[in-house]
């Protein structure tokens, strides 16, 4: 099948009677002649569901992993759906909490968090901080004893299981930066210390295996594992973490939140785990709520080799193919439902061979300078990574919904560039 799988698009998109794709009732191509492109589109009804269904397959204290995608638009859309927010550094629990999410419904990530992270978090009263290591509990008991309050923890568990995925994104196994290893039995010294601990209120364990995980059986074997060391424990919660993986390409095919939250009770129930389930997805939230619209610039044709089609962004914008060779689709807005015949490399503009957006991308035969060509699935991972390599500005952020777009974060200027040099 060479015409683009339509479910790898936000879920209101629709065609116009003018050929052309249309997301949440807005037409893309005057999106893009609105805002210019590179432009990220997100689905704001897609986004809601989602974060329904995360809320209907855990309850209300289900955190979204704002690393896959943060703005203060997004942060309050998912505290306005009753999600928590899991940030992972000072920088994001201070965009969460300028949006006006309340402390308390923030939970702290970080394999280093600073003192200055963690006495902002303990001072604001977020809902749990995640401890992932044994200095990390040093500095509590020191911001406790200079006078601020115990806060609620959890520990992050290493469990030694080796997730399916990208070796980048398997957090899981015992050779990891991230969390006490159960093997090198510093996970139960971790308890340990915190249950004696005054400075520490031990309130559940925390386990996330890894990113872009299709197998659940991942996540049972975590629980398989977490289980003999967390019920004797008695605590109230059991977080699994985010990793839920989403289809990028055709012939993918993943489990929705609420499958996913399924297995995760049964194995649970088949471990004897009664305490409340938490869980903090990122990308299976996000990703597939975003499109990215480009222009093409230039088209060099090598006969015999390949085809390049250069986009006015690039790795800058979407990280992900270079860092882990992610396969995206392509398609043409203005004619999302046409075969594409035309096999192409889609690149982008920076100073780098391996600056490539779509290895193997597919396009209508009549493609030309001057199209907008778009990659579906971006809405995680992909303007969060994003860097200014280059000096290339960052794109546009709009939400649509209900025929109406709405800039939730605007393009960067050239002289935003000059921002920090003195
Ligand atoms: C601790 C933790 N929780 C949740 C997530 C979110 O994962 P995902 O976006 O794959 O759901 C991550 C991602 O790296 C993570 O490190």
């Amino acid at each position: 099948m060479t015409t683009l799988p339509q479910s790898l698009l936000p879920m209101t998109s629709s065609v116009g009677s003018n050929g052309n794709l249309c997301i949440g009732g807005v037409d893309t191509l005057a999106l893009a002649e609105t805002y210019g492109t590179p432009l990220f589109v997100y689905d704001e009804a897609h986004i809601r569901a989602r974060c329904r269904e995360a809320v209907r397959a855990f309850g209300p204290g289900v955190a979204y992993a704002s690393k896959a995608f943060l703005c203060k638009t997004m942060a309050r859309l998912v505290a306005d759906e009753g999600m928590h927010i899991d940030v992972a550094s000072g920088g994001e629990m201070h965009v969460a909490l300028a949006a006006g999410v309340p402390a308390s419904r923030l939970v702290l990530h970080g394999n280093n968090k600073s003192r200055r992270e963690l006495r902002v978090a303990m001072e604001q009263g977020v809902h749990r901080i995640v401890v992932d290591s044994f200095d990390e509990l040093d500095r509590i008991e020191s911001l406790v004893a200079e006078g601020l309050h115990a806060p609620a923890v959890l520990l992050r568990i290493t469990p030694g299981v080796e997730a399916h995925t990208h070796e980048f994104i398997q957090t899981g196994q015992d050779d990891s930066k991230f969390g006490f290893g159960v093997r090198a039995g510093h996970a139960q010294e971790a308890i340990a210390r915190a249950q004696q601990s005054a400075s520490i209120n031990l309130v559940g364990l925390h386990a996330h295996v890894g990113s872009q995980v299709f197998d659940v059986s991942s996540f049972e074997k975590v629980i398989e594992v977490l289980a003999p060391i967390f019920n004797p424990l008695g605590l109230e919660e059991l977080c699994i973490g985010g990793g839920l993986g989403v289809a990028y390409v055709e012939g993918e095919r993943s489990d929705g939140l609420v499958e996913w939250g399924e297995s995760i009770r049964r194995a649970c129930a088949a471990h004897e785990v009664t305490a409340r389930i938490t869980a903090e997805p990122g990308r299976s939230i996000i990703a597939s709520a975003a499109v990215t619209l480009y222009t093409i610039g230039t088209i060099k044709e090598i006969p015999g080799v390949r085809t390049y089609v250069s986009v006015d962004g690039g790795m800058s914008d979407n990280p992900r193919p270079v860092l882990y060779g992610s396969g995206y689709e392509t398609f043409l807005p203005r004619a999302v439902s046409e075969p594409r015949e035309a096999v192409v490399r889609l690149v982008g503009k920076h100073c780098e061979s391996g600056d490539l957006l779509v290895r193997e991308g597919r396009l209508p035969a009549d493609y030309a300078v001057g199209d907008l060509v778009a990659t579906p699935v971006t809405g995680a991972y992909g303007y969060a990574l994003g860097s200014n390599y280059n000096k290339v500005p960052r794109p546009a952020v709009v939400f649509v919904s209900d025929g109406v777009a709405t800039e939730v974060v605007r393009r960067e200027t050239w002289d935003d560039l000059l921002r920090l040099d003195l």
